[in-house]
């Protein structure tokens, strides 16, 4: 297991089409390790494998209840939204999009489809944060990220911040 490299706005990366994943193997288990990984390392609640450079469809996600407890994670494979309903706001940020954190228009509940690590088709419907976690990521094997999601001033703000790092 090994912490990787997260990928940065604009790295192109982020945006590039992702695989369809069919080999549930022992190179899928580690992936999902070193993302595991990295997601705590950042420290995170949420990872697509995009943002570690790895175009396939592949999301982490931190389901942990306990905060004092062991962290729970889980790995989904190919996932889809598959039913929404309702609208909710809510504050996101993203391990990829540095210093910025905004309120983003996202579905109030969604029902999500994928498979395990075996390779088990799955449905999972949930409601609230972790709808608005899911919906996340799952735009990052999208090529979308939350940033899309603002208006066009913010995300021009935002643009100009980075190319102010980017000279330097
Ligand atoms: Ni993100």
């Amino acid at each position: 297991m090994s912490i990787q490299k997260i990928y940065k706005y604009p790295d192109p990366v982020l945006r590039k089409k992702t695989e369809k994943i069919t080999s549930f193997d022992e190179d899928l288990k580690n992936l999902v390790e070193d993302m595991v990984e990295t997601m705590y390392d950042a420290p995170g609640i949420g990872l697509a494998a995009p943002q570690i450079g790895q175009s396939v469809k592949l999301i982490v996600v931190d389901i942990t209840e306990d905060p004092e407890g062991e962290k729970k994670y889980m790995p989904m494979i190919n996932p889809e939204i598959i039913v929404h309903e309702g609208k909710q706001l809510d504050e996101e940020g993203c391990l990829s999009v540095p210093e910025l954190t905004a309120n983003v228009n996202r579905y109030k509940e969604i029902s999500v489809s994928y498979q395990d690590l075996e390779g088990k088709s799955r449905e999972l419907s949930t409601e609230n944060r972790f709808a608005v976690v899911l919906q996340h990521e799952i735009d990052h094997i999208n090529g979308v990220l939350f940033l899309d999601h603002l208006s066009p001033l913010k995300r021009s703000l935002y643009k100009k911040k980075v190319k102010k790092w980017l000279v330097k």
